[in-house]
């Protein structure tokens, strides 16, 4: 069964039974506590955590999933990978464990020809959580799994969480049995490749705190509702549905290793050691291309090392097995043959991600280049110091900087006869560990910091937003932080944090910045709001500080936010907008959102593009921006289901969060799009929008910045005063001003040109006098002197010699001119062939002049230059030329 099949029967399966289906959440993870989404249940946490409302009491859904922590098990287990795609169905307060290990028993062992996925019921073995006794017995007494198919285990592998503080509950595996030839017998406890993980129940129904490892954590209390969450790898199964060995030889991935045996000639099965280097190229191009596809750009820190460090392993790897030339581009295009039938937004998407890939893997090898040189020089030095390792820091250096692997450089060393202290270079990269992991517990303390913000929304609930339609209300304190703990009373003076019950102000988000504005309470105290974010869902958290008197929750407040600053958002916000659209329409649909900042009369909007945008259409886009501004359209704002405004066309941006009700901001007939924020009422409060230029940001990602409204007029006008003086001091028209400029540099370039000529001309007329006044040293003319300062090395070398040519070629002549030029001396010696057969070679000469010029030179017999440091030792220079002269003579 291909993999494409056991996608579409796990969604129909569940979508018979009542669940919603729910297309997966993009890779990036909009999560604070996660770098890439690692389990199919990461989009739904706010349901679990009872912040956010469910859309529906059932869902399922089939995610893309990235976890990197296993790398170096990739290619040596049978299943393993860093991408992988995990189905899920979820109950949110719905059905619990009956009903959950039920359903996943139907689908299971429910025939092919029913909709299942036929596995043999006698194959499965279930674990479950040593204290779940509710559990067994379902497993038991309801399914009819016999008592010694049934293990219990302890937290590590039957207690889950997500590692961070969040939900978490106890879970129940199914196993299967893929027979003795895997393994001993024993189960799932003893044996976990033969009896391989398929599925995870998972009853979500504690909140855990922060604390180490899978077991190492407090439970802070049991969840709003008794949930369900399960994950079973899409991968595993196919290995087992397709009978195969491992996951890399299914269908997606097996046609990736093809492709790399087709490029490298390293057959797949020839030994185990390539055998798992192909696992590796292919493991790890699929999971590059899908995280480019979901935007993710190589880079040094956070996703984009991820992507980077997978992405380098890859092309090197390659290489190790014999790929010389480029690799990514014939890769990726397979990838996304095979990835593109369950996810067509890579195939619509394919330009920009293989110019990612193909930027990446020309970095790549630029890197592999230099650190190959540092290598080389590492290793040189190493012999020349008599030593026969490398150490440890050399390696650790390699590793950090130039991204090679200890196996690269461990290799590349024992080539040249090395061996690499190994001890010293993990010492290094544990210290590096352990400061990493000091940082990440550093930001886990903020998120825990996070349950001050809950707590308020769970005694006060999410906050009201007025600000599509007021500027001004009134409200009351229902939260208060000072110095981010939760405090009844602050006063003059003090940093606060104010959650409301409702406001006027706006939170940033959706790349629209914060209100800023003033809350003044009954109690006499004015607060001063510089910034608003949400940082729990819904919970508006103004950050200011107390002007006067004393802030108390529970008090009356009144808000107003700054009306300019919001209009000139708004102005900013909705013209980006039509940027987006216009941008869409010149470049077609690949121009879509990357990222957005809409600030007061200016913004910058980030969008795929695999080229630099063209200067005249950017100006086309602007023209018809301002022209859509000069239609007087209305601006309004709907909020509708989903698939509605999928219906009406809207564009979405990349990676949004779905919800079940989404707001539509529709600009006349020009644009319609998924947002929440505030924007002008008609495109003519707008005025003017003026693109300031394009600009790459990052690997097929392009940024506009923009002006809108006066600060657009203003830079005109700005624009417009420097035209205005260039036109006085050039005497011409505006529109003559580019032409009169390049008119005036040509005549200053031919004028340069002519300075030039005379100058050479006039060092050259000398050769006649310094041929004749040439010297006789014991039968051999010499022609030497200083000619003026400032002559190129150019002229000095025609000059020496057009005065050889001058000198009647039967008599030996040597000709040494020395000129001074940029404060440095300089000398061109030549020789003709009769002096040369007396011995005399410029080179000679040349090394004999500019050691006493206090430099270096060289050259060939017949002409040689050089030069030094001192301009006052240029006689002592021409001294030591003729001494030699008359010594080998
Ligand atoms: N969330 C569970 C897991 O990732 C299903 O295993």
């Amino acid at each position: 069964m291909e993999s494409a099949e056991i996608r579409r029967r796990w969604l129909s399966f569940f979508e018979e039974r009542g669940h919603t289906v729910v297309p997966s959440a993009s890779l990036i993870a909009d999560d604070p506590t996660l770098l890439l989404v690692p389990a199919g249940m990461v989009p739904f946490k706010p349901y679990f955590l009872g912040e956010v409302a469910p859309p529906a009491p059932r869902v399922t859904s089939v995610q893309k999933c990235v976890r990197t922590p296993d790398i170096e098990e990739v290619g040596r287990t049978t299943r393993h990978g860093t991408f992988f795609q995990m189905c899920g169905n979820f109950s949110f307060g719905d059905y619990f464990k009956e009903g959950a290990i039920k359903l996943a028993w139907e689908l299971l062992t429910g025939s092919v020809a029913d909709g299942g996925y036929g596995l043999d019921p006698e194959r499965l073995w279930i674990t479950v959580y040593e204290r779940d006794d509710e559990a067994e017995r379902i497993w038991r007494e309801v399914v009819g799994v016999p008592a010694e198919r049934i293990q219990r285990l302890g937290m590590g592998p039957n207690f889950w969480s997500m590692g961070v503080p969040g939900p978490c509950g106890p879970c129940s595996e199914i196993n299967y049995d893929r027979g003795p030839e895997f393994g001993p017998e024993g189960g799932p406890a003893v044996n976990d490749e033969r009896y391989v993980e398929i599925w995870n129940l998972v009853f979500m129904q504690y909140e855990r705190g922060d604390g180490e490892g899978k077991e190492d954590f407090p439970i802070l209390g049991e969840l709003p509702a008794k949930n369900i969450d399960t994950g079973l790898g899409l991968e595993r199964l196919a290995m087992i549905l397709q009978g195969v060995r491992n996951m890399y030889e299914t269908d997606t991935l097996r046609v990736v290793m093809d492709k790399a045996t087709e490029l490298t000639g390293v057959r797949y099965g020839a030994a185990e050691e390539s055998d798992v280097s192909l696992r590796v190229i292919a493991d790890h191009m699929r999971t590059s291309v899908m995280l480019i596809g979901d935007g993710v750009t190589p880079g040094n820190e956070g996703r984009g090392y991820v992507l980077r460090r997978i992405m380098r392993r890859a092309i090197r790897t390659m290489r190790l097995l014999g790929a010389t030339g480029p690799v990514a581009g014939e890769l990726v295009d397979v990838v996304l043959a095979s990835m593109g039938l369950q996810y067509p937004e890579l195939l619509t998407d394919r330009r920009r991600i293989e110019t990612v890939a193909l930027a990446e893997e020309g970095a790549f090898l630029k890197t592999l280049k230099a650190g190959t040189n540092i290598l080389d020089t590492a290793v040189a030095e190493t012999k020349a110091a008599g030593g026969s390792v490398l150490t440890g820091d050399r390696a650790f250096l390699l590793h950090d900087t130039w991204g090679f692997p200890i196996d690269l450089t461990l290799e590349m060393a024992a080539e040249q006869g090395l061996s690499v202290d190994q001890e010293g270079f993990r010492r290094l990269m544990r210290e590096q560990r352990d400061r990493a992991k000091a940082d990440a517990r550093a930001k886990k303390t903020g998120h825990a910091d996070l349950s001050a913000y809950r707590a308020i929304a769970d005694a006060a609930g999410v906050t009201e937003f007025t600000g599509y339609t007021h500027t001004e209300g009134e409200s009351s304190v229902v939260g208060l932080l000072v110095d981010g703990l939760s405090s009844p009373a602050a006063l003059e003076g003090d940093e606060v944090e104010v959650v409301l019950d409702r406001t006027p102000f706006y939170a940033e988000g959706g790349g629209q910045l914060a209100d800023t504005g003033r809350i003044r309470l009954d109690t006499g105290a004015v607060i001063e709001v510089r910034d608003v974010q949400q940082p729990v869902p819904g919970v508006s958290v103004h950050k200011g500080v107390v002007q006067v008197g004393e802030v108390t929750v529970g008090a009356a407040a009144h808000c107003a936010i700054d009306l300019m600053r919001r209009r000139s958002i708004a102005r900013a916000h909705s013209a980006t907008h039509l940027t987006h659209q216009a941008l869409r329409d010149a470049l077609g649909p690949t121009a879509a959102q990357a990222g957005s900042e809409n600030a007061p009369g200016r913004f910058r909007f980030d969008f795929g593009s695999p080229t630099a945008v063209p200067g005249s259409v950017l100006t086309d886009v602007e023209q018809q921006i301002n022209e859509v501004l000069g239609r007087e359209l209305d601006v309004t704002a709907e909020v509708m289901s989903m698939a509605d405004a999928k219906k009406q066309g809207a564009i979405a941006e990349f990676g949004e969060k779905y919800g079940d009700r989404v707001r539509v901001v529709t600009i006349g007939d020009f644009s319609k799009e998924l947002c929440g924020g505030t924007h002008v009422h008609n495109t003519a409060q707008l005025g003017l929008v003026k693109l300031l230029g394009e600009s790459s940001i990052g690997a097929g990602v392009r940024r506009v910045e923009a002006l809108v409204g006066t600060d657009a007029y203003h830079f005109l006008a700005r624009e417009h005063t420097v035209v205005a003086q260039l036109t006085e001091l050039l005497k011409g028209r505006p529109e003559e001003l580019p032409e009169k400029v390049s008119g005036m540099l040509g005549k200053l370039r031919e004028a340069e040109k002519e300075i030039e000529k005379f100058r050479a001309e006039k060092v050259l007329q000398a050769a006649g006098g310094l041929a004749r006044d040439a010297r006789d040293i014991r039968g051999v003319a010499l022609a030497s002197g200083r000619v003026p300062d400032g002559t190129s090395a150019d002229d000095l070398r025609k000059l020496v010699l057009d005065v050889r040519g001058r000198i009647p070629g039967d008599r030996p002549a040597v000709v040494a001119l020395f000129t001074v030029a940029k404060g440095r001396p300089l000398t061109v010696i030549a020789t003709n062939q009769a002096a040369r057969e007396r011995g005399l070679k410029a080179g000679d000469l040349v090394r004999a002049a500019a050691k006493a010029l206090g430099g270096g030179g060289g050259g060939k017999p017949d002409v040689a230059q050089g030069g030094g440091q001192d301009p006052a030792a240029v006689d002592t220079a021409l001294a030591a030329v003729e001494r030699l002269v008359a010594e080998a003579v």
